[in-house]
């Protein structure tokens, strides 16, 4: 089985949890009794990953040092962290890890992504596979707010960045599996309209290669980046917990 190397995105400005975000960096906000890194850290370890690279960015990247040190007390056996610049988006983020990837498998996780159960499964099955990526979907009421996938059996049809009508209700998590290749996909990608290189244009060239599987997530799924969602993940880690193990 091919191990797999963890990145937690941790980048980007905050911009919609502004003030707060002003004088901290947002995956350092607390998620009722934790910082929010914790959780997408814990979901890696979960999942049985020991090496883990951090992408973080902004003014207040020196705080991730002095809250996660080494990752010992956290469970993680090698911690690197990384510095992006500016807010080029999500694989502008992804592209940093070229060199911790050392040519093999990746699972990337957003830093504001919060999961009530574990990827074990996933991942598992994504270590067997033999390249491409595979990517996580989830049910929700707003797919509107995230890239949203299309199906057709067992195969993912199309994914497109926030659109303004959603082709299903299946959100595409912010927990994704690669191989090597997602590098060589990331190098010509151009700014979208937000002047961001998109995730989903990297998953939808893995699509077009033919070798993008997906999996339903068990359990719920919440981003953490708005006033709205950092309060509902607050509501379900007290009411239920997160990163349960069964
Ligand atoms: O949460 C899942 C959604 O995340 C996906 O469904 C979307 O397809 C994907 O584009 C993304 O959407 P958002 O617009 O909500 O992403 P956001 O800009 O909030 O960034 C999410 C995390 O990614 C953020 O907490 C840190 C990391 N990030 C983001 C940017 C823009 C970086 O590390 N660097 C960046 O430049």
């Amino acid at each position: 089985m091919d191990k797999i190397r963890g990145v937690v995105l941790a980048g980007g400005l905050g911009n919609r949890l502004l003030p707060v975000t002003k004088v901290t960096n947002k995956h350092l906000l607390p998620v009722y009794d934790r910082p929010m890194i914790f959780y997408p850290i814990q979901t890696l370890i979960n999942a049985g990953i020991e090496e883990i690279l951090l992408v973080t960015g902004g003014q207040h990247a020196g705080d991730f040092l002095q809250l996660l040190g080494n990752g010992t007390e956290l469970g993680i056996r090698k911690l690197q962290y990384t510095y992006q610049e500016g807010e080029g988006g999500i694989a502008d983020a992804l592209s940093l890890a070229e060199d911790f990837a050392d040519g093999g498998k990746i699972c990337v996780i957003l830093g504001d992504n919060i999961i009530q159960r574990n990827i074990r499964g996933a991942a598992r099955a994504y270590a067997e596979q033999s390249d491409g990526a595979k990517i996580l979907l989830k049910e929700v009421p707003d797919p509107e707010r995230f890239g949203v996938a299309e199906t057709d059996g067992d195969r993912v049809a199309n994914i497109v960045e926030k659109p303004a009508n959603p082709a299903s209700s299946l959100a595409v998590i912010g927990i994704y599996f690669y191989d090597s290749v997602v590098f060589d996909i990331i190098r010509p990608l151009k700014p979208s309209q937000r002047g961001e290189l998109e995730i989903t244009d990297v998953n939808n060239a893995y699509l077009k290669k033919g070798n993008l599987t997906f999996d339903v997530l068990d359990g719920w799924w919440t981003d953490a980046g708005t006033f709205e969602s950092l309060h509902r993940a607050s509501n379900l880690v007290h009411d239920g917990g997160a990163n349960l193990v069964d």
